[in-house]
């Protein structure tokens, strides 16, 4: 990328075209004290209620940045490597962290050790490039005092309250409105289904796990539906048309919501997989049409619950999981309360919490 001048006329040369620039989208970049506020880098003009007949009357670059004058009246230097950072329209932090696709051969996860002031460090940056990378991260000690898992979430970015509460206690219960709450076996499963929009990252805080079994289980669910999309690409693409409905219901509230449950992006990429076999209601489709969708969607099921694609684990006091509920499905194996006291604490957090500290952290250690 490279920004040239002809008579007046501004250009980005990507190497294999030569494009003008909008005089327009040069004019709404102005950044002097009157157009720019320093402190929030936000605009003090709005360029939505201006003529955009906007004329170029005299540019030159000097020493990296762009010098031009507009027809009416605006003078301006601009950063040229900011002006080109523009030009590629991606996102050059999240975007670029590549997934890495998992299963049960996973070995070298790297556990990160929680320590005071860890939230503005370096430590911090590379524990959430390895959650975008695997979709889950996990951090050892971890204090446990005074629901101690808001204030981590907090100081990450924002606790996502739902109807179970800012945080919630996952011990079995008397009466359950969840099966969370029992001491079942729970199959792989996304949190939520049934949210517009779906709380993208959850946290699990062991408090204590005195029982055998209880034992942690994660499933990658972009691992499974590319492995899905590659042996059987007729189910694949059931699987990501098809919308079901998802719903939740209790005495205060009645949740509901539509997905695929492989969701796909404009680029027909992967986005996020939901899947929760007691909530979910399968439209009213033709008969062979349906008979196609339970046959994928068993698939499916095969898949994420493979031992092959499972990873399973015991959670140890203090330990803190975070996990990707847009691509990794998690569950437990059942226990028995008989043995002991086993107390999780859960709550949820969106990616603009993580996404907003990566960048942030990215550019305090100019990485
Ligand atoms: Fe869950």
């Amino acid at each position: 990328m490279k920004i040239e001048l002809n008579n007046n006329k501004i250009f980005f040369n990507n190497g294999k075209s030569n494009e003008e620039i909008h005089p327009f989208w040069l004019r709404e970049r102005v950044d002097g004290e009157e157009f720019l506020d320093k402190g929030t880098q936000q605009r003090l003009f709005d360029p939505s209620t201006m003529n955009g007949e906007i004329i170029i009357k005299k540019a030159e670059i000097k020493n990296g940045f762009l010098e031009v004058n507009f027809n009416d009246g605006v003078n301006s230097k601009l950063d040229i490597n900011k002006l080109e950072s523009e030009f590629s329209n991606k996102d050059t932090v999240i975007k670029s962290i590549p997934k890495k696709k998992w299963d049960s051969t996973l070995k070298s996860v790297k556990n990160f050790d929680y320590k005071e002031n860890f939230y503005e460090s370096k430590e911090m940056h590379d524990l959430l490039v390895s959650f975008y990378e695997y979709g889950f991260v996990i951090i050892k000690n971890v204090p446990t005092e005074n629901n101690y898992i808001v204030k981590f979430a907090n100081s990450i970015g924002s606790v996502r309250r739902t109807n179970f509460g800012e945080h919630f206690n996952v011990k079995s219960k008397s009466s359950p409105n969840d099966l969370a709450y029992t001491t079942l076996h729970l199959g792989p499963h996304t949190d939520n289904p049934y949210r517009n929009p779906v709380p993208c990252i959850q946290i699990l805080h062991c408090i204590e796990n005195e029982v055998a079994g209880g034992y942690s289980t994660l499933v990658d669910g972009y691992t499974v539906s590319e492995k899905l999309k590659k042996e059987d690409p007729d189910s694949y693409k059931i699987l990501t048309e098809v919308k079901v409905r998802f719903k939740f219901t209790d005495k205060n509230v009645m949740l509901e919501d539509w997905s695929e449950l492989i969701h796909l992006d404009d680029q027909k990429n992967f986005k996020q997989v939901r899947f929760s076999p007691r909530l979910d209601y399968v439209p009213m489709l033709e008969k062979d049409k349906l008979d196609q969708y339970y046959k994928a969607r068993k698939k499916l099921s095969d898949l994420y619950n493979s031992e092959k694609n499972r990873i399973e684990f015991k959670l140890k006091p203090k330990d803190l999981m975070m996990m990707d509920n847009h691509r990794v499905l998690h569950g437990r194996t059942k226990f028995d309360p008989e043995e002991g006291k086993r107390f999780l604490q859960g709550c949820y957090i969106d990616f603009d919490s993580t996404e907003g500290k990566l960048r942030h952290l990215k550019r305090k250690f100019k990485l």
